[in-house]
């Protein structure tokens, strides 16, 4: 089965062609030539573009609803081609769309979903909705063409930090999750971007804290690491935090040199770091499960990939993360949801609707 998957939630415009190693084989055959595929490597991916928005939210400090919409119906067409021309496929050759229907921005994701909807009304084929946390969920089962390795067991930990999730999800199988904690105020990518806006690093500000902690001594400043008490469970939380910052700015006003700059990026991000591996050893304990697997925008950050596989080695756990370009927003990750879904015999009809908030 090949899988076109198309996302639009927030700023980013993306288009992506997915196939099955069954279909693989086929398609070899057909040709002549001799494959050997393994599924267990994960769906191959045929085209991946994706277009973002980025540069034009920069200069507001964060995503303008209104003109990512608008951007979002300007760049659909072009990366719907590109994904075509760069994988030398055609419209026929797709047997089902996936398509993000929520949560995100409304107008956003409407684009997408009603050029998902139009593309499965005229070729007459399968249409599924796909959650966007389950896209960022299932990154690691795409095959990466670089690395190829063993897609992650069920049941294992996902732990999602995203610009707007932090959650610990048990996975128990396709389609199976229970979120075991989540963020009780803001997402670790938010605090992430707040902190580098206050910092005078624009958005978002998530890579340029995590380039510049490298230099950084992350023993410079001391900061909060809240646990929440024991009560707070597997919760996170990440406002105090920022308010910390804050304060430290306020007392001591902004970096002198870049030094102290890299130093205050080092300590913070440490900060995150710490808190996120802390609660995701205690899940890893609590459930007895032996896999990890990180996703989400934030998974992109060197700190965080080397905290969590340092920690998995430590204690004999195996741990998954997909490449940097499947962590932050992609269709590829869409389709791979949605043919999971669709695998498993579910349908969207033309009446799929996009919705802003969306429970897992
Ligand atoms: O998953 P994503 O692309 O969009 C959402 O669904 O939210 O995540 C975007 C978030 C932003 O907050 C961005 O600052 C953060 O991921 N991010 C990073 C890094 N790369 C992206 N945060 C820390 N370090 C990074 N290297
Ligand atoms: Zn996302």
């Amino acid at each position: 089965m090949r899988v076109l998957g198309l996302e639009s939630s927030c700023d980013e415009t993306a288009c992506a062609i997915v196939e099955s190693a069954q279909q693989a084989v086929e398609s070899a055959q057909h040709n002549g030539a001799p494959v050997i595929t393994d599924d267990s490597t994960g769906l191959r991916v045929l085209a991946d573009v994706i277009s973002s928005q980025i540069q034009t939210h920069a200069r507001f400090g964060g995503v303008v609803p209104e003109i990512a919409s608008r951007h979002h119906l300007i760049n659909l067409i072009p990366v719907l081609d590109e994904a075509f021309a760069t994988s030398g496929l055609g419209l026929e050759s797709i047997d089902a769309i996936a398509v993000t229907k929520g949560p995100g921005l409304i107008g956003a994701l409407l684009v997408a979903l009603q050029a998902g909807k139009a593309i499965a009304f005229v070729r007459d084929i399968p249409l599924i909705g796909v959650h966007h946390l389950e896209g960022h969920l299932l990154a690691t089962f795409l095959r990466n063409p670089e690395a190829p390795s063993p897609v992650p067991p069920f049941p294992h930990l996902g732990l999602l930090v995203s610009g707007g999730h932090t959650s610990l999800i048990l996975v128990e199988g396709f389609g199976r999750y229970r979120t075991l904690g989540a963020t009780r105020d803001d997402a670790a990518g938010e605090a992430f971007d707040k902190v580098g806006k206050m910092l005078g690093l624009g958005y978002p500000a998530g890579p340029a804290i995590d380039r510049l902690a490298q230099d950084g001594d992350p023993t410079s400043v001391t900061l909060p690491r809240p646990m929440l008490g024991p009560k707070g469970g597997l919760d996170f939380s990440f406002s105090g935090l920022k308010t910390a910052m804050a304060d430290h700015l306020k007392r001591n006003g902004p970096p002198a040199d870049p030094q102290a700059l890299a130093s205050l990026c080092a300590s913070f991000q440490t900060a995150v770091v710490e808190q996120l591996v802390r609660k995701t050893l205690l899940a890893l304990q609590q459930r007895r499960v032996g896999a990890l697997v990180l996703s989400g925008g934030v998974a992109c950050n060197r700190g965080l990939r080397a905290a969590l596989a340092a920690m998995c080695l430590e204690r004999g756990l195996s741990f998954y993360v997909a490449p940097p370009r499947w962590c932050t927003d992609n269709a590829a990750m869409i389709a791979c949801a949605g043919y999971h879904r669709l695998r498993a015999g579910e349908r969207s009809d033309l009446t799929l609707n996009a919705s802003a908030t969306l429970p897992l």
